[in-house]
């Protein structure tokens, strides 16, 4: 039997590693099922992921009813031809029919309304002034029925203003999160992502983010002003016990000063 390469950093690809260490399909998936059907009391069949890198959501989410469709889009063309050969591969001819991805910059490009736009891993950071954001989110505004639900994450805590490395090791790498940079006087953040391997080999820089650290008022009053009628936030909830972070998130008003959260935001039309 033909042995197995071990992973190194000559035969590592990127996007998979990335895949692993940030993105959980499934949950998403779930999780917009649940709140759409909260919120409208029928089911979310349309989805747009807007900086959709490879579309892993878009493609659980065909893969996940026979109904749903997806429009996925990003402005990077290499990830777009990457999303393309990943539903080949993953996806029946049928799925494939019901997930279009497309290259062009998520505040502009237009396509058929959705029930839900997702903005996944604080993609939408990249808008950097006040009048570019709230232009992003009246656009995705634009692209939703008249029930849709606008679907994004944020993240902060005292710890998003600290210059760290924070490790975490998966079975053939580790990942590491790099904020190597936060203004204080303008929330502007730059985080790198590098991976390293048991041989020792690492790859520097495999991604590299250039954000504003958005606040939740801000992005809260910037979507108000952007026409979305009513925001409700939800933070991950906490195992004592465990003293670890549960699966669920919650519903909230009111939070503690956590030293570092992930949130989702949801706007309604
Ligand atoms: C942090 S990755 C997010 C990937 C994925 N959504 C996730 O949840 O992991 C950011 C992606 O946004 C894309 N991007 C950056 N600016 C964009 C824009 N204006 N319109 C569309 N995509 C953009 C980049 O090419 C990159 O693939």
């Amino acid at each position: 039997m033909k042995k197995k390469k071990k992973l190194s950093a000559s035969n590592a690809d990127i996007n998979r590693l990335y895949e692993e260490s940030v993105q959980c399909t499934e949950f998403e998936v779930d999780f917009i099922n649940k709140l759409f059907k909260r919120y409208n009391n029928t089911k979310c069949k349309s989805l747009r992921e807007d900086f959709c890198a490879s579309a892993l959501i878009s493609a659980e989410w065909v893969l996940d009813n026979k109904e749903n469709t997806a429009v996925a889009v990003d402005l990077d063309k290499n990830m777009v031809r990457e999303a393309k050969k990943n539903s080949q591969m993953k996806l029946s001819e049928d799925q494939q029919d019901r997930l279009k991805i497309y290259y062009g910059d998520s505040s502009k490009f237009s396509k058929d309304k959705v029930d839900c736009v997702l903005a996944t891993n604080f993609s939408y950071f990249v808008f950097k002034e006040r009048k570019k954001l709230i232009n992003y989110f009246k656009h995705a505004y634009k692209q939703l029925k008249n029930k849709g639900i606008l679907m994004l994450d944020a993240f902060g805590g005292y710890e998003a203003h600290q210059l760290l490395e924070e490790r975490t090791k998966h079975k053939n790498f580790t990942y590491v999160w790099d904020q190597s940079s936060f203004n204080p006087i303008t929330h502007d953040i730059k985080c790198h992502i590098h991976f390293e391997f048991p041989d020792k080999t690492k790859i520097n820089k495999a991604f590299t983010y250039n954000w504003r650290l958005w606040t939740l008022p801000e992005i809260q009053e910037c979507l108000k002003e952007a026409g979305f009628k009513k925001v409700d936030i939800y933070m991950q909830g906490w195992n004592d016990k465990k003293n670890e972070e549960t699966e669920r998130f919650y519903k909230v008003t009111k939070s503690d000063a956590d030293p570092a959260w992930v949130a989702y935001l949801a706007a309604r039309k």
